[in-house]
C-alpha cells in the first residue's frame, strides 16, 4: 500500500486516531503498509490535519495503529516527511515562514485551517533559506522521528524524498541555489538525504529504511536540469546502503494513466537507476493487477505499490487473488472529513451480505 495522506488527524495536535486505526486495520492485508506522509516536526508540516511523529500524543495514537495493523497480520512502515517550502507561516511554529534550501517561492497554494476551523488555499509565500548551521538540526529531525516511530510500534521507516518536499527540495536543481556544501554539484544536493539515511539507519538499521523519490516528478513546482544524471547518482548511492527498498513513484504515471507512448527519457531513467541500484526497487503509480505482475515478470521492478486502488479497496489483495472487479475511489473524500470515503468501502465479504466487524472502539470516540 503506498503512503497516502488522508488528512484525518485529530485536532488540535495533529494526532492519529482510532477512526486511522480502523482504516489502517482494514488494509492489513497489503504485504507491507506504508503510512500516510507523517511530519517529523511542525516546522516539517505543510497541509492542515496530517499526523505528526514528534510529540508525545502522537506516538501514543499511532501506537493504536501499529497495534491494530499488528493484530489484524499486517506489517507498517511509517513515512517520515519534511515539507520545506511547501507550507505556510499558519502552519508554522509561531507563524514564521516556511524553510526551503533557497528563497525560491512554489507556484500554488497550501491548504491551511481558517478561523472557522475549515480548509482554505491560500497562495504560497517566499521561503527562508536554511543556513548551514541548522542542517544537523534538520537530520536530528527526522532521527528523533525514527526513534519516535520504534516507540510507536512501527515496523521500519520510509524516508519521503520526493513529490516536491524538502529533500527532494535539495536534491533537484530548480529549488536549490546554494553554494555551501549543500548546493551546485549532485553530490552536495544529495548530501541532506544521504545524512538523513545515515541517522535514521543508526535507529532501524539500513534493513528497516526505505527511500521514496520521485526522478521527473513535477508535483510542487519542482524540476531537475538533467534528471538522468541527478536520479542515476543517487541510486547509485543509496545502492551502497543495503537499505529495504528504494521506492519510485513512476515517470509513466501520466501515460500509463492516459493509454498514450510515453517518450523514451523516462523509459531510459528507469533502466538507468534499475542498473545503478542493486537492491529492492519498488515503483508505484499508475499500475493495475496486469502491469503490475508484468513489470515484476519483466524484472522491471521488485515490488509494485498501489495507492488509490486501495484508498477504495481495503482487501486489494484478495479481489487481485480472485480477479474480482475494483471498487472506485472518490476523490472528493480523499482529504479531511471521517468515515465517509475513508473506511465505508465495502470488502468482498462485506458484498456477499457478510456484517463487517465494528472496527472504531466507541469509547474512544
Ligand atoms: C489522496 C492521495 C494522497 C497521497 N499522499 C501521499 C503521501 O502522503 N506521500 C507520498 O509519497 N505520496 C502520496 N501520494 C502518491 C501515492 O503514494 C502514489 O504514488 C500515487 O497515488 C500513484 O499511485 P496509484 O496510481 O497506485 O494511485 C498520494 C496520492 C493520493 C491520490
Amino acid at each position: 500500500m503506498a503512503p497516502l495522506t488522508r488528512s484525518r488527524a485529530r485536532q488540535p495536535g495533529n494526532v492519529p486516531t482510532p477512526l486511522n486505526a480502523c482504516y489502517y486495520s482494514q488494509r492489513a492485508s497489503a504485504g507491507l503498509i506504508i503510512s500516510e506522509a507523517t511530519q517529523v516536526s511542525q516546522q516539517g508540516q505543510g497541509y492542515a490535519w496530517t499526523p505528526g511523529i514528534h510529540t508525545r500524543e502522537q506516538i501514543d495514537g499511532w501506537q493504536r495503529v501499529t497495534d491494530a495493523v499488528h493484530k489484524a497480520g499486517g506489517l507498517m512502515f511509517i513515512q517520515l516527511w519534511h515539507v520545506g517550502r511547501i507550507s505556510h507561516p499558519r502552519l508554522q511554529p509561531d507563524h514564521m515562514p516556511p524553510v526551503a534550501p533557497s528563497p525560491v517561492k512554489p507556484e500554488g497554494q497550501a491548504f491551511i485551517e481558517n478561523e472557522r476551523g475549515e480548509g482554505q488555499l491560500v497562495p504560497f509565500v517566499t521561503p527562508r533559506a536554511l543556513q548551514l548551521e541548522e542542517m544537523p538540526y534538520i537530520v536530528e529531525q527526522y532521527v528523533r522521528g525514527a526513534r519516535n516511530a520504534q516507540e510507536a510500534g512501527f515496523d521500519g521507516v520510509e524516508i519521503h524524498s520526493a513529490n516536491g518536499y524538502l529533500l527532494d527540495q535539495f536534491i533537484e536543481s530548480s529549488t536549490n541555489h546554494r553554494t555551501d556544501r549543500y548546493g551546485g554539484s549532485v553530490d552536495n544536493r544529495s548530501r541532506l538525504l544521504m545524512e538523513v539515511v545515515e541517522g535514521v539507519a543508526g535507529v532501524w538499521g539500513s534493513d528497516r529504511v526505505g527511500v521514496r523519490l520521485s526522478p521527473m516528478g513535477r508535483a510542487n513546482d519542482i524540476s531537475d536540469e538533467d534528471p538522468a544524471a541527478t536520479f542515476g547518482y543517487v541510486a547509485e548511492r543509496l545502492s551502497d546502503r543495503k537499505l529495504a527498498y528504494l521506492h519510485l513513484v513512476n515517470p509513466l504515471l501520466a501515460t500509463m494513466q492516459d493509454g498514450t507512448e510515453p517518450d523514451s527519457r523516462p523509459i531510459d531513467l528507469l533502466k538507468r537507476i534499475r542498473e545503478k541500484y542493486r537492491g529492492a526497487l519498488m515503483l508505484a503509480g499508475g499500475f493495475d493487477q496486469d502491469t503490475a505482475e508484468g513489470w515484476i515478470e519483466q524484472g522491471r521492478a521488485d515490488l509494485i505499490a498501489f495507492g488509490r486502488k486501495f484508498i477504495a479497496n481495503p482487501d486489494l489483495p484478495d479481489r487481485f487473488r480472485q480477479r474480482q472487479p475494483l471498487n472506485s475511489d472518490d476523490p472528493t473524500t480523499y482529504y479531511g472529513g471521517g468515515e465517509r470515503g475513508y473506511t465505508d468501502y465495502p470488502t468482498l465479504a462485506h458484498e456477499r451480505g457478510e456484517q463487517p466487524k465494528p472496527c472504531v472502539d466507541v469509547r474512544w470516540r
